[in-house]
């Protein structure tokens, strides 16, 4: 009868404060039509992101407790570095403040002026971080992950065949590999164990580094074990130190599956590497014990590592997205298909045909989102991918979505549900939204600051 069952209970809580339409309609003409520039106050259900908004457990928030403030090595340091090399298998472990610090540090290390570095998607950080370093990103994911139909049970896979012809080509002039797991912008897909084998393979084949992009590392391991034949019975620890054992190291934001409030790490195997690393780290994280983030921070990382790879808590975590997605189809909202680890993503090309790219249809939606039930989500579409610098001209993504992002183990399946009775009834009413037209255009990452007007 139940699908998932929370493999916990709610020990405290955070009231809500329910807001009017009207009200609604206030704050988001004054945040400019931008639901980042909305106050979280503003908004009933935030599914703006999975990063850092998730509820630790009762043994995370004891280690905050006795997490060891000290800038040279702080006992929490040691405790972090000892479960990120337990579960995930690297011996040398930098924390940063988060994601983003950690792809500063390696990219600063690793990629020179007028360099590839090739990803299945780069996540915007990721890309803006190889642009920064003058870099040059590329996107290689499988065909199929620009379908957004089409059922396949690793739509996050790299297309290997484009990759050795890429290599073969452009090797010499190509920094590094890295595979983004799952891959957030192609909606959560997983990638399989065979596919970053497969990988590791052809980058030894060229003599490339390979990196994981680890942010959700156990939603994919978890995926592995129900979709890919030969894991079925292998514990979720085992598959996610098989996946690391083909990487030379990765990234990581613990705001993701770290099931932390912030932070993060650089994680590889090489000493030498380790080494550039730190020395960097001093300049932009911290000393590398600390890498930006309290003792406390990382006592709570650390324990949420050991939490994240357990089955029941995925079980619960997946199947919660997945009935979520579930409920929209059968509202006959559009979504891609099949439904990723961590959030649902809304098709807005098929939500609002009537809406040309141009006029940032998944932006729009996220306004009306909002207006109707208080509820945030992010547009992954032609804001968010930015300009082409070459062209001047937006860079078109085949793919305009909506993201519905699910912090973990923070709504209810009734909350999940009121979302679904907004979009429902946006879906119902489609042909009366219209498009949104900048009135503010930031140069880079535009999505966070810029400011719109709805068209007429
Ligand atoms: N890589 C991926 C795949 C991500 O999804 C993110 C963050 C990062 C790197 C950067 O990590 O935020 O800790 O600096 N994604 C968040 C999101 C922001 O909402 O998807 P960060």
């Amino acid at each position: 009868m139940f699908e998932h069952v929370e493999p916990f209970r709610i020990k405290m809580v955070e009231p809500l404060r329910a807001t009017t339409r009207e009200e609604r309609e206030q704050y988001i003409r004054e945040a400019g039509y931008n639901p980042f520039l909305l106050r979280s106050e503003q908004v009933m259900i935030d599914l703006l992101t999975d990063s850092g908004t998730g509820s630790m457990s009762d043994l995370q928030w004891a280690r905050l407790l006795v997490g060891d403030e000290s800038y040279a090595g702080s006992r929490s340091f040691y405790e972090f570095q000892e479960a990120v090399q337990d579960i995930l298998g690297f011996p040398y472990v930098v924390p940063t403040h988060q994601g983003r610090g950690a792809e500063n540090l390696l990219f600063t290390v690793m990629v020179r002026e007028g360099q590839y570095v090739v990803n299945n998607m780069h996540f915007d950080t990721t890309k803006a971080h190889v642009l920064h370093k003058r870099g040059r990103p590329v996107n290689l994911a499988i065909e199929e992950a620009y379908d957004a139909t089409l059922d396949h049970p690793f739509k996050g896979n790299m297309d290997l065949e484009r990759l050795d012809e890429f290599l073969s080509e452009r090797g010499e002039e190509t920094a590094l590999v890295m595979v983004t797991v799952t891959c957030n912008s192609g909606g959560g897909q997983p990638v399989s164990l065979a596919n970053i084998r497969g990988i590791s393979e052809i980058c030894a084949k060229y003599g490339k580094p390979f990196f994981i992009d680890a942010c959700r590392f156990a939603e994919n391991a978890y995926f592995i074990k129900q979709r890919e034949r030969g894991y079925e019975d292998w514990e979720i620890r085992d598959i996610v130190r098989e996946m690391m054992s083909y990487a030379d190291g990765c990234t990581m934001s613990a705001k993701k599956d770290g099931l932390a409030n912030i932070g993060g790490w650089v994680a590889v195997r090489d000493q030498e590497l380790y080494g550039k690393l730190t020395e960097w780290a001093v300049l932009f994280e911290g000393f590398p014990t600390y890498g930006g983030l309290a003792g406390r921070d990382m006592a709570a990382i650390a324990q949420g590592v050991r939490e994240v790879v357990r089955e029941e808590y995925l079980a619960y975590r997946i199947g919660q997205v997945s009935r979520f997605g579930r409920r929209l189809k059968e509202e006959g909202v559009p979504i891609i298909e099949p439904v990723g680890g961590h959030a649902v993503y809304v098709d807005a090309k098929r939500f609002l045909p009537h809406i040309p790219q141009d006029q940032f249809p998944a932006f729009a939606l996220s306004v009306y989102l909002y207006t109707e039930v208080g509820a945030r989500g992010v547009e992954i579409g032609t804001v968010l991918a930015g300009r082409n610098p070459e062209t001047g001209d937006h860079d078109y993504p085949k793919l305009e979505m909506l993201r519905l992002a699910v912090p973990r183990r923070t709504y209810t399946d009734a909350q999940l549900d009121l979302v679904v009775s907004g979009l429902k009834s946006l879906y119902e009413r489609r042909e009366e939204l219209k498009g949104l037209r900048f009135t503010y255009e930031p140069p880079v990452l535009r999505h966070f600051t810029a400011r719109f007007e709805i068209l007429s």
